[in-house]
């Protein structure tokens, strides 16, 4: 199989869950390198190797192709426990990463301390629905200063000092609520588990430099997606991470120019999970139909998922803000059957008035009723469909309206889990790389 001559990012245009693993699986083979570089074990996503699958929520997604090198990259949040046991999974399954794997010295460490703060918030009135991983606090501690990177793991004699700093001010904020383990107890199990992990912590940004730069192709998966993004989403509802195309770069420390191509995935209609705004929710029938055909239920903490029409306002602000050269549109066959789909098109403010951009804040959000544009459904199924001659006319109509809303070609559309059930567009950038 020929390697890409190209540096490509997969991105999520939505709240998450789009399939991106799905892309990321087909193409990570013809990539040198896989690069994650944000986000934690909030991610996941399922892959299915001879029959068994494999929920991967850390290792980067090239791990079951051999010849793929995998770099954890600095703006990652790693949680050790679950990544040794995400890399004694793939080994008992014959995926040995010994010798391609290399974690950025600079990616910060999830602590005890920082999942039991995470779930005393999500106790309280203010939750948000995060996944209760602790991601929301280990990035709160990078900025504060307190964080605890790998690189740490090198100077076991500065650990307790650093673990401290953080550790305390969780210790008060949790009062008598928290059941902190102590800290000798944390340190001294952190420093075990992280054994195994010392030879692989190293300099991602010159390992990544110096692939670019010998013409290895890179390819940078992204993890929940951009309306989860802390600056670009809908905060307060939001990740802790930079999910958009700008935590590529401090994510990896890499230049723009060392990005060829930006594929925006999105799914043929619109899912969340956790609290937030979601103008395209359906609380109906219809909702409830696309969550059972769709099996929208989370990867990670196996949450049913919110479901609605596909809302083209924030897919659009998603491909603007990434730049996304192409769609990668996902579950087109979760959609069959229905006598009529919807699109949101817009957004009217409390006093009716159509809204350019999207909302601000969490009280511009409450107002908002969405514009949902009617298509006429299709009869005829879409799975498995390879070839875009094959698809139901009306199919054909929403996917025109749906790239035009966005401003976006269609790279990819995909039409059903497995590998060969979807198409590339004809003359897209993927064209080399899949066709
Ligand atoms: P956190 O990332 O655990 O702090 O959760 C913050 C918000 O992001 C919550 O609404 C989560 O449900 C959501 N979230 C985090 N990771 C993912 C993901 O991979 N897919 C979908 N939603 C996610």
């Amino acid at each position: 199989m020929t390697l890409a001559a190209t540096n490509l990012a997969i991105l999520g245009l939505q709240w998450g869950d789009e399939g991106k693993g799905k892309l990321v699986d087909l193409l990570s083979a013809r990539f040198k390198n896989v690069t994650r570089f944000q986000g934690g074990n909030n991610a996941g996503h399922t892959v299915v190797v001879n029959g068994q699958s494999i929920a991967l929520h850390q290792v980067p997604s090239g791990a079951l192709h051999p010849g793929c090198f995998l770099v954890v990259g600095s703006g990652v949040v790693l949680n050790l426990e679950v990544f040794l046991k995400e890399l004694e999974n793939l080994r008992a399954r014959g995926f040995d990463l010994t010798g391609r794997l290399l974690i950025s010295d600079k990616a910060h460490i999830i602590l005890p301390q920082h999942i039991a703060l995470d779930l005393w918030r999500e106790g309280g009135a203010n939750k948000i629905g995060t996944t209760g991983r602790g991601i929301g606090p280990a990035y709160e501690m990078k900025a504060s200063r307190m964080g605890l990177r790998m690189g740490d793991l090198l100077h076991p004699e500065c650990l307790a000092e650093r673990i401290q700093l953080g550790y305390e001010e969780v210790k008060i904020l949790l009062g008598s609520t928290g059941t902190l383990a102590p800290l000798e107890t944390i340190t001294a199990n952190l420093l075990q588990l992280a054994q195994p992990l010392l030879p692989l912590i190293g300099n991602t940004q010159d390992y990544l430099f110096k692939a670019w730069k010998a013409g290895e192709s890179i390819l940078f998966e992204g993890a929940q997606a951009t309306l989860l993004d802390i600056d670009h989403g809908t905060y307060p509802y939001v990740t802790s991470s930079n999910c958009s195309i700008g935590g590529l770069f401090t994510g990896t420390g890499l230049p723009p120019q060392a990005l060829d191509h930006v594929l925006g995935v999105a799914k043929a209609y619109t899912t969340r999970v956790g609290a937030g705004p979601m103008p395209s929710e359906l609380l109906d029938a219809t909702g409830e139909q696309l969550r059972q055909v769709g099996r929208e239920f989370g990867t990670t903490t196996g949450r049913p998922r919110r479901c609605g029409w596909f809302d083209a306002v924030i897919t659009r602000h998603a491909c603007r803000i990434n730049g996304a050269g192409g769609l990668g549109i996902m579950k087109l066959d979760v959609m069959d059957g229905f006598a009529e789909v919807g699109m949101v098109v817009g957004y009217r403010d409390g006093n009716g008035g159509l809204v350019s951009g999207l909302p601000c804040c969490a009280a511009d959000w409450a107002e908002i009723q969405p514009v949902v544009k009617k298509f006429k459904g299709w009869a005829a199924p879409t799975r498995g469909i390879t070839d875009p001659k094959d698809l139901p006319a009306e199919a054909r109509t929403y996917l025109a309206a749906l790239c035009d809303e966005v401003e976006t070609p269609m790279a990819y559309l995909s039409t059903g889990p497995d590998r060969a059930e979807g198409y590339v567009a004809p003359g897209c950038f993927l064209e080399p790389l899949l066709g």
